[in-house]
């Protein structure tokens, strides 16, 4: 069993949640079975942070770049998103936790709107833990959107781009309304950032697991909290000086 200390918890994890495909595929079945054992998993992992106290948990859903997967894919993808938001919208009420989605919004369809945006309402005075679902994501296009409104209002002359720091423009980007990642999950076995969370990434601890994720439980979750604890975020400083190495003979 791992045990993680109740001191010392990550504040904000980010998790990119890859593999499902694979799932299904090492049991001869379709791609959409890996998801829906996918969106189980979700359900698993969003209680246990809630029980373990996180601020924020931020789940990468679906990329902007996922809507070039097959259509029937998408579609099942935003049946299965649309069927959590229905069916876990009690437990996230009573339970204190505020959703929130990040990404282009815009292009989601209709079906999935009409629940989300409810539920967002609905949940945004609640304050145990923030679920931000990344939704039509992709980190490169958040900065690029934010860099355009500001360019828009140095044009306008309500702006001096003399002022314009990492810290003015970060507050412009909606995925760090719940502050930085302090640590990056990324499921399935591959070692890459996928465009989650770019800017909020400088100084996330990053944890890349094997284990595919509709596979992926409480104890992997303890895992990487763990193996988070026992480093020393150093932020650009300097750490702490190494023991004094035993006087030569
Ligand atoms: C990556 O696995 C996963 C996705 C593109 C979608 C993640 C979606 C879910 C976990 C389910 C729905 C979400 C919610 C919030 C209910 P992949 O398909 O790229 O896996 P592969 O690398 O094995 O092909």
């Amino acid at each position: 069993m791992i045990l993680v200390e109740g001191k010392n918890l990550p504040r904000h994890i980010g998790i990119i949640m890859d593999g499902n495909g694979r799932w299904a595929q090492l049991r001869g079945e379709k791609r959409e079975a890996g998801h829906k054992a996918g969106s189980a998993a979700v359900r698993r992992i969003v209680r246990v942070c809630r029980r373990l106290g996180l601020d924020a948990l931020t789940l990468y859903a679906f990329s902007e770049q996922n809507w070039s997967r097959p259509s029937g894919e998408v579609e099942a993808l935003m049946g299965l998103l649309t069927e959590f938001l229905v069916a876990e919208r009690g437990e996230i009420l009573e339970n204190d936790i505020r959703l929130v989605a990040i990404g282009d919004l815009s292009r989601l369809p209709e079906g999935v709107r009409e629940v989300l945006d409810p539920l967002r309402k609905a949940s945004s005075d609640n304050q145990k833990m923030t679920l931000a679902l990344a939704l039509s994501y992709g980190g490169r296009e958040e900065i690029a959107a934010a860099a355009r409104d500001l360019a828009t209002e140095a044009a306008a002359g309500k702006l001096d781009p003399a002022t314009i720091t990492a810290e003015t423009l970060g507050a412009r980007l909606p995925s760090l309304s719940v502050g930085d990642p302090d640590l990056i999950i990324r499921t399935g076995g591959e070692f890459r950032i996928s465009n989650f969370l770019l800017y909020g990434a400088a100084y996330a601890e990053l944890a890349f697991m094997d284990r595919l994720w509709p596979d992926f439980t409480e104890e992997d979750l303890f895992a990487a909290i763990a193996s988070y604890q026992r480093r020393e975020r150093r932020f650009g400083l300097v750490g702490k000086p190494l023991p004094a190495a035993p006087p030569t003979a």
